[in-house]
């Protein structure tokens, strides 16, 4: 199996390249970044070529594509893989509204990855967990309403942001300042920001678009209502975030614990039981990369029809979030050896 990784050296390429090894160990793998140059990685050295090289003439296909590179980019290379003979998953936001693309979560909506696709978009990382936390409510009950605030690490903006939020955070801390003066108040150390400056005509980031298109296209709700706000605070990596949402029937807590608990089972989500989220938190899923981590569940006082609920729901932004989805997807179309990162719905067969 010979695969290929885009955008290799960044965060979410960094995390791609140690998943495929534990799902796919044996395989060729060519790595590709913006230059040629050694990435030096988890005690080992890769040789990684520039990805112009793919346009040429002579360059030569294989069997995956993973891509971790902004939309732009993506936008060149994609058609270029799949000209080679790539299976492509692409991790930008290029894809995701396309209708002919599959847009897909492991444990979701992994079906709609057959034999004949050959390009699937990766959704975006708070859609991800909060897709696996929801699917199983939804398809007891039905899922009417969601409003989501999210929490969302650094690390999500890619390593250049990252890098400078650790450096920001080490000089910044080192001032003892009890109401946080050393900081610039328009970066993340020791901040909370809306997510980007960038809004649509209707004030929406477009963080928070993602959210909401992405969410009705992967849980098959067109109709969901579902609005969110997005921040990011100063964590490094680890998107939290905070749910109200109605089902479209009336359940008890005890029935959402057992029904979230059933799909704990799977390996794609944690069930943290009880209100008080004790052991719930960011750094709680540096330690469990690969599920959605949900817990807080109340009733929300404000329906008395018994439908609405409270949850906060946390995953790893790089792995969950980006890196183990897409690895989880392509399993459906090459068997996964590691049975933690392969589809729950067992690889495709037609
Ligand atoms: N970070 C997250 O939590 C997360 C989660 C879900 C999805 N995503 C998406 O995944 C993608 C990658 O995110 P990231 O956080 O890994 O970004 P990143 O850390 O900033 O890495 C970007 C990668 O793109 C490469 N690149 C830059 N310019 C290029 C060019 N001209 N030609 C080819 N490669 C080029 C970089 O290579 P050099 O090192 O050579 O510059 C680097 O490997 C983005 O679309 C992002 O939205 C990210």
């Amino acid at each position: 199996m010979r695969i290929c990784i885009l955008g290799a050296t960044g965060l979410v390429g960094r995390e791609t390249i140690d998943l495929v090894a534990r799902a796919w160990p044996g395989a060729q793998l060519d790595l590709y970044a913006s230059r040629d140059q050694t990435l030096e990685h988890g005690g080992r050295s890769y040789a990684v070529t520039g990805a112009a090289a793919l346009e040429r003439d002579d360059a030569r296909g294989g069997d995956l594509a993973m891509v971790a590179l902004d939309d732009d980019h993506s936008a060149r290379y994609v058609p270029r893989l799949l000209a080679l003979g790539y299976r492509v998953i692409d991790k930008s936001n290029t894809y995701r509204t396309d209708p002919a693309v599959p847009l897909c979560t492991a444990g979701v909506n992994g079906r709609r990855v057959g034999t004949s696709t050959r390009l699937v978009a990766n959704p975006n990382c708070t859609t991800i967990p909060f897709a696996l936390a929801m699917a199983p409510l939804q398809q007891r009950w039905g899922l009417a309403a969601a409003t989501v605030s999210t929490y969302q690490a650094v690390s999500g903006a890619g390593i250049g942001p990252l890098d400078e939020f650790l450096a920001d955070a080490k000089r910044g801390y080192a001032e003892p300042d009890r109401i946080g003066r050393p900081f610039d108040a328009g970066k993340y150390a020791g901040n909370t920001v809306p997510h980007n400056g960038k809004t649509d005509e209707g004030g929406f980031s477009a963080e928070e678009r993602k959210l909401m298109f992405e969410s009705r296209k992967i849980l098959e709700l067109p109709e969901l209502s579902i609005s969110a706000q997005c921040c990011r605070v100063a964590v490094a990596v680890g998107h939290s975030m905070n749910v109200w949402f109605t089902l479209g029937e009336r359940a008890s807590l005890a029935e959402l614990e057992q029904v979230l608990g059933e799909s704990a089972r799977t390996q794609l989500l944690r069930l943290f039981p009880g209100s008080a989220g004790d052991g719930l938190s960011a750094l709680a899923c540096v330690a469990d990369r690969d599920r959605a981590l949900v817990g807080r569940l109340r009733v929300d006082p404000r329906d008395p029809s018994g439908r609405s609920f409270c949850a906060m729901i946390v995953g790893d932004n790089l792995r969950l979030g980006a890196a183990t989805n897409a690895v989880r997807v392509a399993s459906r179309w090459f068997a996964s050896q590691d049975p933690a990162l392969q589809d729950p719905a067992g690889p495709a067969t037609a």
